[in-house]
Formats: C-alpha cells, sequence, structure tokens
C-alpha cells in the first residue's frame, strides 16, 4: 500500500548493491512512494551487482561513484540535478566497508592503512557527501539526509571490529553537520540505527547469524528487517518529520534498551557450561 509519503520529491540512493542491500529496499520504496531518484555505486559494484536492472525498473539513472572521492561526489550531484531538475530533497548514505575485517584482521592487530580506509569508506565518505552537497548547494531546503549505523557505536560487540569506530564517527558527523546545515539550509541530518540485517555487508561480521539470533530474542518486537527500514527512512525523507535532526534513531525492535529477556536467559540457560580455549583456560568475554 502507497501513501504517496514521496509525491514530487527528487532524491539520491548510495549503496544499492544487490536485492538484499538495504539502499536497493529504500530505493524501491522511494519510487513507489512517488520519489524520482538517482542510484550511485562504486563502478565496481554496478559492475558485480544487479544494478542496471535496479535502475531500469526504477527509470532511475545509474551514476558511478567512490564516496571517498570528492570529485566523483561532485559529479553525482552535478549529474543528479540535471536529470532530476534541481537540488534534490533527499540524500541515502548506505555504505560502509572494513578491510580490517574482510581480511580478518583482529582490532588488537589493526592494519592501520586499512583502518583509514574502513574510516574514509563508512564514515568520512559521509562528511565528503554533506561538504560536497552544501558548496553546491544541491539539497533543497527541508532536505532529509539519511546514514544507516550500528548500535556497536555505543555498545561493545564482539567481532564488529573497527567498524565500531567508523559508526562512532558517522553519528557524530550526523550531529556536527547537522547543526551547520540545519542552521543555514534547514537541512536535517540523522542516522538510523538499524538490527543486525542478512546483506552481502553484514555477512562479513564474525558470528553474524549468532548476532542475528540474539539480537531477534533480546528484542521485544523482534530484529527489524531491510523493508522495514526501507519504509522508516521513507518517513524521515518525508515532511512528516521535517524537525527531525542531529538524531542517532534506533530502528531495532526494542534491542538498544533491553538488558536481559526472558528468550534470551531462556537461550543462555541451555548451555551454563564455560567457554575455555584448547588449554581449558575460561575465556571471559
Ligand atoms: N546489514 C547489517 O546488519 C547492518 C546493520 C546496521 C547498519 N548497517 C549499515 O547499512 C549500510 C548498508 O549496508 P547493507 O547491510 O545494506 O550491505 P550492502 O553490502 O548491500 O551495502 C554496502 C554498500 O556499500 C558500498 N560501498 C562500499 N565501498 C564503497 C565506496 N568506496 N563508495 C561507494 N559505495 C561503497 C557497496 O558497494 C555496497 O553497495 C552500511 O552502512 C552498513 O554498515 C548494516
Amino acid at each position: 500500500m502507497t501513501h504517496n509519503l514521496l509525491k514530487g520529491k527528487k532524491g539520491i540512493i548510495f549503496g544499492a548493491l544487490n536485492d538484499k542491500s538495504i539502499a536497493w529496499k529504500v530505493a524501491e520504496k522511494a519510487v513507489e512512494e512517488g520519489a524520482t531518484i538517482t542510484l550511485s555505486n562504486t563502478a565496481m559494484a554496478i559492475r558485480m551487482g544487479d544494478f542496471e536492472k535496479l535502475g531500469e525498473q526504477l527509470q532511475a539513472e545509474v551514476i558511478p561513484a567512490d564516496a571517498t572521492s570528492v570529485e566523483d561526489l561532485e559529479t553525482v550531484f552535478r549529474r543528479s540535478m540535471e536529470v532530476l531538475g534541481g537540488p534534490v530533497d533527499f540524500v541515502l548514505h548506505s555504505i560502509g566497508m572494513s578491510p580490517n575485517v574482510r581480511k580478518k584482521r583482529t582490532y588488537d592487530d589493526l592494519d592501520y592503512n586499512m583502518l583509514s580506509k574502513t574510516l574514509d569508506i563508512s564514515a568520512i565518505s559521509f562528511h565528503k557527501m554533506l561538504q560536497t552537497a552544501k558548496k553546491m548547494d544541491a539539497i533543497a531546503e527541508y532536505g532529509s539526509v539519511l546514514a544507516l549505523s550500528y548500535v556497536a557505536a555505543q555498545r561493545t560487540f564482539f567481532g564488529y571490529n573497527d567498524m565500531a569506530d567508523a559508526k562512532s564517527l558517522l553519528e557524530s558527523i550526523a550531529r556536527s553537520f547537522g547543526y551547520i546545515y540545519g542552521r543555514e539550509k534547514n537541512v536535517r541530518i540523522n542516522t538510523i540505527s538499524q538490527s543486525p540485517t542478512p546483506t552481502t555487508a553484514g555477512s562479513g561480521v564474525k558470528g553474524m547469524e549468532h548476532l542475528m539470533d540474539f539480537a531477534n530474542k533480546m528484542s521485544p518486537l523482534g530484529n527489524a528487517s531491510a523493508d522495514e527500514c526501507a519504509d522508516y527512512c521513507v518517513m524521515m525523507f518525508s515532511d512528516f518529520t521535517r524537525k527531525v535532526t542531529m538524531q542517532n534513531l534506533y530502528h531495532d525492535g526494542g534491542f538498544s534498551s533491553m538488558g536481559m529477556s526472558l528468550r534470551a536467559m531462556n537461550q543462555y540457560s541451555k548451555s551454563l557450561d564455560e567457554y575455555t580455549d584448547e588449554n581449558g583456560h575460561i575465556i571471559y568475554g
């Protein structure tokens, strides 16, 4: 069922890779709700993914860009304004990648060049996007910008590694830039902190299946799906949230406010053996 929440609005969606991607669902839903959009991802992702298909389905131009390159971002905003006919009303940053996670470097053995890449791709690209858009005056008054985050920005999760640092920085950028862009142009900037979700990026996290099950058992409403995240993004792009800015908004079925649930306690009590290493020493943590 559509509500025409984005009727007449224009937007840019960064980060749709395949039909599991959160950005893919947001792109579909935004168009369903009346928006016209452009899509962007790296040239490699466009080659590898089913991207062209999505572009055709949504009648959206696909603009290749590495989100760490200011020059590429300028191209995306310039071209989007050309094809959409003026400044955009919403932007989604749905981008994340950690070479340390990919190469299985643990948090106490990080490669610092890789850490720089993690931060650049997953967080600083958001600043680059905002700064580029502001300089080009590419976002309309009361425009809405969203980036996707995870609760590991606030709490430590085994295996989330340097992505936790990237998410903390991402959320901080939303606040710092939200102040300036809000004051000067009424543009709102928020992050949505999403439940663990089975996507390509999600599957890179160590123990993802168990993490998803744990989060699901802990959350009174269960994990939020990518489709449900898209609904929330559409609402945040709509005129119904015009005074929401500089927030990290949890979209996680209640997980972030829980300490222990009956379902998780029940699962935990099924195996109370201590976790030991190969020498029989107890591992805490
Ligand atoms: N899946 C989860 O459990 C989960 C939970 C909370 C937040 N998130 C966040 O949601 C966002 C989207 O991830 P997803 O889960 O849909 O996975 P995904 O793998 O479908 O999307 C990640 C995207 O980032 C793009 N990307 C990587 N490097 C890039 C670069 N240099 N320039 C431009 N794009 C680049 C990829 O091509 C891909 O499209 C990420 O920020 C992720 O951290 C995911």
